[in-house]
């Protein structure tokens, strides 16, 4: 390109009123511009190029596809972002425990690359394959992805979401979202039909101990509860059920961390040696104290399964329903977040530099 009075008069060509360099106005003069600056595009490495209007994308990118801008907001250890209801929303909260598929897209566009294999063992009504769905159209490209449900409904709901959401997205003249491959059964079984390093990304939401038999009397007691004066209008106190259930978890959790440490590790062969594990998770209140469901799980995983804990990214929901718990004689946390945590397969951890 020119030589460096050229590049001065280029640059006075982006100056706003006052002289000041006018950011906006190069980017839409399809000058590459990133953290305030036009880039000169001749000082990028061999291995670097610009992405119109996303910054430098270094095509050592083992991780993603994210360029360099991009990836310093993704490794933040807080996602500060509600997503409110949408995707089918009514239909899938059927479920109860169902994630945001933008929630999902976005920690599938961080941790896989476009045409990488993305497989969620506890798929629900599924959260991370309608996410791998919205790669295409919203992210950086379509993920393949794999789902196990051993609750037939739950794919029924999946189905039905995919098909209202598509002609919803038809009728705005948007192209389809690509329907995945959901597969009834248990998990444990099915993972055998998955050929050993061919999941780039394992995205999961893991089943709590006795969630789901107990997610009944929960629902109950919550509307109960919700009438009986909790402030402005909030529900119920989960932590506070549980407790007044008097059931004993103790040894009911000890089962569950052992048995998703086993399950864990006969997923892992499934991962890529540079691929991911990534798990949300929620700690609770209960018996008058904090359970360390993040924490206890990510031990569990790493004592039995070949997994690194990497990274625990905190996806804190600042639109959610603050609930008084505990007022005024007791302090109990209001939860608004959930952990993700982000695994590496042993082998890669330990090349790691
Ligand atoms: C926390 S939910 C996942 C919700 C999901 N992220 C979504 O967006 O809908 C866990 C799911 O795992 C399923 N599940 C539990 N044990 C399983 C197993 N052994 N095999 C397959 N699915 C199982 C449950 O039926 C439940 O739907």
């Amino acid at each position: 390109m020119a030589d460096d009075g050229d590049r001065h008069r280029q640059s006075r060509l982006f100056t706003d009123d006052d002289g000041a360099f006018d950011a906006d106005r190069a980017r839409e003069e399809s000058l590459p511009v990133e953290d305030g600056e036009v880039i000169d595009t001749d000082d990028l490495a061999d291995h670097q190029r610009y992405v119109e209007g996303r910054g430098i994308y270094d095509e050592r990118n083992r991780v993603n596809d994210l360029t360099g801008k991009e990836w310093k907001y993704a490794t933040k250890s807080v996602i500060a972002e509600g997503y409110p209801p949408a995707v089918q929303h009514d239909l899938r909260s059927e479920h109860g425990g169902q994630k945001p598929p933008r929630l999902c897209a976005e920690l599938i566009g961080r941790f896989s690359k476009a045409g990488d294999t993305v497989l969620d063992p506890f798929a629900g009504v599924g959260g991370t394959l309608l996410g791998a769905s919205f790669c295409e159209h919203d992210g950086t490209g379509l993920r393949e992805a794999i789902g196990f449900e051993r609750t037939e409904r739950w794919i029924e709901i999946y189905r039905e979401v995919l098909e209202a959401e598509n002609e919803e997205r038809r009728a705005r003249g948007e192209p389809p979202l690509a329907e995945q491959d959901m597969r009834h059964g248990d998990c444990v079984d099915l993972i055998d039909d998955v050929p050993d390093e061919s999941v780039d990304l394992l995205l999961t939401d893991v089943p709590y101990w006795d969630m789901d038999e107990r997610e009944q009397t929960r629902n109950e007691r919550a509307t109960r509860e919700s009438k009986l004066g909790s402030f402005g209008g909030a529900t119920t106190d989960e932590a506070a059920v549980d407790a007044d259930e008097g059931i004993d978890d103790r040894r009911t959790k000890a089962d569950w961390l052992a048995d998703m440490a086993t399950t864990f590790d006969r997923f892992t062969d499934a991962v890529a040696p540079d691929g991911h594990v990534v798990v949300f998770i929620g700690d609770m209140y209960r018996d008058q104290s904090y359970e360390f469901l993040s924490a206890d799980l990510a031990r569990a995983i790493e004592s039995t399964a070949p997994l690194t804990l990497a990274a625990n990214q905190i996806w804190y929901d600042p639109t959610k329903d603050l609930h008084v718990y505990g007022y005024p004689f007791s302090f109990v946390p209001s939860m608004v977040h959930q952990n993700v945590l982000v695994f590496r397969p042993e082998a890669a951890s330990e090349t790691e530099n």
